[in-house]
């Protein structure tokens, strides 16, 4: 994607595992890290997991290929896009120790002395903002809500390459699928995405916190990607969905990917497909990793809700956009804690 820095004056911030290392086990985090009330919270509490379906990719993209009479499980995705926006998926083609090596050179990555992990940082010259790199989100403004993690340079490059050549074939083999359940052509998605397709990779170390009460790991968004791949600490959960106004824990399984709709393709689907808005709370004894990687569509590119799904009964509900300057957007908003995608609405 597109370097998101502009021109406004980068703010610099101390990594918040180095902060984490700080603090008593009785501290306070420091107020810009606020973004929960606290105590008889803000929001009900999730107690609830979400019951989103664990699909099989190999019998979902080649039905019949392993033998079994037993149908595609075409209708569990069709029912989780349009309501959860998020599923499991298992027999994704992905070796489990090719999973475990990529969550090892993360954690190995983050338990480097900081200034190792300083000589891959997203500021050039201190300065500009890149989005390759260690350390904070783009923080444009003095005085958001901070979040309670840091990100991993995409400096491992032989396991990075293989885990994103395995996670391209699983989005290639859902692109069509998906175009299939709106019953449009089965190349729509493909060829949309164009010769530019972007993927990005984001590596977040969420360390043990004191007052998780308070800080969240990511505050609640919604991806602009088309589709996120993610991969999740097996032992660690914290990642949470929105759904009528409830928190729900998003279900871990042991080298599962979780796939994750993004406001691309909730656009181009007319809504019909859910890009959910999702949030990482944090926990006092553990440290978390995650691995997400962000499909989006070629940055040059508009998109509008397919012409098949609109007509007089089905008017369009979202705008033209064009990817680079909504992905550009991206940052403001989660700086004021708003959505991007509130202005794609028509
Ligand atoms: C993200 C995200 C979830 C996680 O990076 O956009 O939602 O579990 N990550 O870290
Ligand atoms: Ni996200």
């Amino acid at each position: 994607m597109e370097s998101a820095g502009g021109e406004a004056r980068p703010v610099m911030l101390p990594p918040v595992q180095e902060l984490a290392g700080q603090l008593g086990a009785a501290d306070d985090v420091p107020a810009r890290y606020i973004a929960r009330t606290g105590a008889g919270n803000d929001d009900r509490k999730a107690t609830v997991t979400a019951p989103v379906p664990t699909i099989d990719l190999a019998r979902l993209c080649q039905p019949g290929g392993d033998g079994e009479a037993s149908e595609a499980p075409a209708g569990a995705l069709a029912d989780t896009l349009q309501s959860w926006g998020l599923f499991l998926v298992t027999n994704h083609g992905m070796e489990a120790s090719l999973m475990d090596a990529m969550m090892d050179a993360s954690r190995e990555f983050f338990r480097q002395p900081l200034q190792e992990k300083q000589k891959h940082s997203n500021m050039i010259d201190g300065k500009h903002f890149q989005l390759e790199g260690y350390r904070n989100d783009w923080v444009p403004s003095e005085k958001q809500v901070l979040h309670w993690t840091d990100l991993w340079p995409t400096c491992l490059r032989d396991v990075l390459n293989d885990f994103t050549t395995k996670c391209t074939r699983v989005k290639d083999c859902l692109l069509p699928e998906m175009a299939k359940l709106l019953e449009l052509d089965d190349d729509y998605f493909i060829d949309q995405f164009g010769g530019k397709a972007d993927a990005y990779a984001r590596f977040s170390y969420y360390p043990p916190c004191t007052r998780p009460d308070l800080a969240l790991g990511l505050k609640p968004h919604s991806d602009c990607s088309f589709v996120t791949l993610l991969m999740v600490d097996n032992s660690v959960g914290g990642l949470q969905v929105l759904q009528d106004g409830v928190w729900y824990d998003v279900p871990t399984r042991p080298h599962t990917l979780l796939i994750n709709l993004g406001d691309q393709i909730e656009i181009m689907s007319n809504g019909i497909f859910k890009g959910p808005v999702h949030r990482v709370v944090t926990n006092a004894e553990k440290e978390r990793l995650s691995v997400a990687l962000f499909y989006s569509i070629d940055p040059e590119r508009e998109i509008w809700p397919a012409d098949k799904l609109i007509d007089e009964n089905h008017p369009a509900l979202y705008k033209k956009v064009k990817i680079k300057e909504y992905i550009a957007g991206l940052y403001e908003h989660v700086a004021r804690g708003e959505m991007v995608i509130e202005t794609a609405k028509i």
